[in-house]
């Protein structure tokens, strides 16, 4: 799908719709096997899932109400290693300090998710920009993927104002 400018709120939440609950399953489904039919689609087993404001769900939500509480592995039979240690990142120009919050990634994800690979565990230690997220470094390796959208939710990760930088959603 492709948001024309002057349109874009409308034309980017119906593609985000698109993308996440209406895959067409003729792209990695047998469509002869009969059986075919009998699985959940993913409109109905998201249908109940709390939604942020660009209408994608909000998984965070999801995860906090109690609707879905995710396996630590295959068998489940381990607790997640929850770490809950916020780290500031200052080196954010003009716009409020984004805060990492560890507690809620680690709610759902080992730690060899990022480290050392996509960053080393180091305040400020590496050399993230917006331009890097955006191309799917860092961050982005998640985020605008399976994680929220960056360039909808600025606030979201850039959460600490300071000094004359107020929010100013
Ligand atoms: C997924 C989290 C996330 C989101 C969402 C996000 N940012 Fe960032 N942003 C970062 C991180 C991390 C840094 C680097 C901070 C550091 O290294 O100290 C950064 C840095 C920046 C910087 C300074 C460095 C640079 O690249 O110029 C600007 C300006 C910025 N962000 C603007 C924005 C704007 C505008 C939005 C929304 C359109 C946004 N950010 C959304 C995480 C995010
Ligand atoms: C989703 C990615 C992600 C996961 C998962 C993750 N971390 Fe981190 N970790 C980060 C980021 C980002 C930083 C900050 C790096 C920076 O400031 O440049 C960090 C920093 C750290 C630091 C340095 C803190 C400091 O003050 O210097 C330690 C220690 C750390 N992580 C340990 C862990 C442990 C232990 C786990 C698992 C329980 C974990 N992390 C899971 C992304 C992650
Ligand atoms: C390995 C994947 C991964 C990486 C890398 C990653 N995130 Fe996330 N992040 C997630 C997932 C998954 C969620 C939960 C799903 C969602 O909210 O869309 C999340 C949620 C968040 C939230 C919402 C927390 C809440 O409690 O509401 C913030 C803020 C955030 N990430 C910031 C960042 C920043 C900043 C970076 C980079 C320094 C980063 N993330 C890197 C996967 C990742």
């Amino acid at each position: 799908m492709h948001a024309h400018a002057g349109e874009p709120a409308a034309a980017e939440r119906a593609a985000a719709i698109t993308s996440q609950e209406q895959l067409d399953p003729s792209s990695f489904y047998d469509t002869a096997n009969p059986m075919l039919r009998m699985l959940q689609q993913a409109a109905d087993a998201l249908a109940d899932l709390p939604r942020d404001k660009t209408g994608r769900v909000d998984w965070m939500r999801a995860l906090r109400s109690g609707i879905i509480s995710p396996r630590s592995d295959l068998q489940g039979n381990k607790p997640m290693e929850v770490l809950d240690l916020d780290v500031i990142l200052k080196n954010t120009k003009e716009m409020p300090y984004v805060k990492f919050p560890h507690n809620s990634h680690t709610e759902w994800l080992a730690c060899s998710n990022c480290h050392d690979k996509l960053f080393v565990a180091k305040a400020g230690a590496n050399p993230i920009s917006m331009d890097k997220i955006f191309r799917g470094q860092y961050c982005g390796t998640c985020h605008d993927r399976v994680a929220f959208i960056t360039h909808f939710s600025c606030e979201r990760c850039h959460s600490v104002p300071h000094g004359k930088i107020k929010a100013w959603w």
